[in-house]
């Protein structure tokens, strides 16, 4: 696909419905009593898994576009499925549903696309054997595709050793069908949507610094979640905005939840100039709505405990710090290897083939940031949404149109990204 440039971007955009929330506001509604009312879900190749897989264990879910509507038939309501559960690309459909499969009374299998039979299951596995789950690899190399025959789980305090909400988030579930309390201890706060919005649907679930604990067999209710735009789609705005020459893009109704706003605050910190307005709670998350204005970028250091709260949005960011002035230190996110494509080396290999000066490091990696140095290119997406939507965003901002190779991953979860991003530019 040919990529454009664009000196002005002006309008206004609505990013679509968070891939976090619509994937946990399904599969609640699945193990919940009576109806659940999704509204603004995201109608993304990732979350359609999601749907697929609960309408193969029964469950009733109409797909209306405008709303999902979930006929939930309660914590023991799944039925076996006649066929193989395929999770597509979707690393949150395969590591959550894992926690519930293990606790169900029938067994089942699941499997899912390239990316997702290379992508570490060890660290679902391990605590779910733990908690006494009779769940294998079935090749034995600790990926999907996955067994689950019927057990009965225990509670348990699982101390984890990556700060993953898929890992929490699977624990959690399971914990729902245990015998008593499960808790899971992270090294740094993961994002807490799995805790908001189970505790809405009834659970009993408390949350405290960087532990989370549930107590099992809840009554869960259907409710009606209206979810929030997604702050990881949002991003590729922001950059867009702030690295145009002439830009100012209204991005309407964004989810800010503190575990996931870290993007605000690295394009902050490197000198962006964005507005939040219009402050609202939805359906328990914090939303509002972003100005985005052309801004003079310098480079920064980004680690730590805010890794994870802007952990997808890295390839974003380290386009946006490729055309800063200075360095920027990316550091604590190894986790990137084990994405849908090992983001340290597709993100240095795109970013070299625009100029940039980078050096990938075992926890990050280090930009030298010099836009007189970057130039057209062909990139590669190798198949990652998030690595073909951060280069289209480059490539507005080099000197001529570049290429995308397999341009059309965007779909998992921005299925009308080039129209929205496109439909920005004006002449002058
Ligand atoms: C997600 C958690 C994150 C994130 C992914 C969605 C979730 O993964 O990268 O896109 O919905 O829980 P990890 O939990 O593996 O960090």
């Amino acid at each position: 696909m040919e990529l454009k440039n664009a000196k002005h971007l002006r309008g206004t955009v609505s990013v679509p419905g968070d891939k976090s929330i619509s994937h946990r506001a399904i599969m609640f509604g699945a193990i919940s009593k009576g109806m659940t009312e999704v509204t603004n879900f995201l109608q993304g190749a990732d979350c359609l898994s999601t749907i697929s897989c609960f309408q193969k264990m029964g469950i009733s879910i109409e797909n209306r576009k405008d709303r999902v509507i979930v006929h939930g038939k309660g914590l023991h309501g799944l039925s076996a499925p006649k066929e193989i559960l395929d999770t597509g690309n979707s690393g949150t459909t395969t590591r959550l549903i894992s926690g519930i499969l293990a606790g169900q009374s029938f067994s089942s299998s699941l499997t899912g696309d390239h990316s997702i039979q290379k992508r570490p299951m060890k660290r679902i596995l391990t605590p779910l054997s733990a908690m006494g789950a009779d769940v294998s690899s079935v090749r034995g190399n600790d990926c999907a595709p996955l067994q689950f025959h019927p057990s009965s789980l225990h509670g348990m305090t699982y101390t984890s050793p990556v700060s993953s909400a898929q890992v929490k988030s699977c624990i959690l579930l399971a914990g729902l069908y245990a015998d008593d309390t499960t808790s899971v201890i992270e090294p740094v706060l993961s994002r807490n949507h799995t805790e908001l919005m189970l505790s809405a649907f009834g659970a009993d679930i408390q949350s405290q610094n960087t532990t989370v604990s549930i107590h099992p067999n809840p009554n869960l209710q259907g409710q009606k979640v209206e979810v929030p735009g997604d702050i990881s789609s949002a991003a590729y705005f922001i950059a867009a905005g702030l690295l145009a020459k002439d830009a100012e893009i209204l991005i309407q109704n964004v989810g800010i939840n503190p575990t996931r706003d870290g993007i605000l605050k690295a394009a902050h910190a490197m000198g962006g100039n964005i507005q939040k307005q219009n402050e609202r709670i939805v359906s328990g998350e914090p939303v509002c709505d972003l100005l985005v204005t052309s801004s003079a970028l310098f480079g920064t250091d980004i680690g730590g405990e805010l890794i994870p709260t802007l952990i997808d949005e890295i390839p974003m960011i380290a386009v946006m710090a490729a055309f800063a002035d200075g360095t920027t230190r990316i550091t604590d996110a190894a986790e990137l290897k084990v994405k849908e494509s090992n983001r340290i080396l597709t993100v240095a290999e795109n970013l070299r083939r625009m100029g940039a000066d980078v050096t990938p490091t075992e926890d990050g990696m280090i930009i030298k940031g010099n836009p007189c140095a970057l130039h057209k290119a062909d990139f590669d997406s190798y198949l990652d949404h998030r690595i073909a939507m951060a280069f289209a965003v480059a490539a507005l901002s080099l000197d001529a149109p570049c290429c995308m190779q397999d341009a059309e991953c965007v779909n998992i979860s921005y299925p009308k990204f080039y129209e929205d991003l496109y439909g920005l530019i004006r002449d002058e």
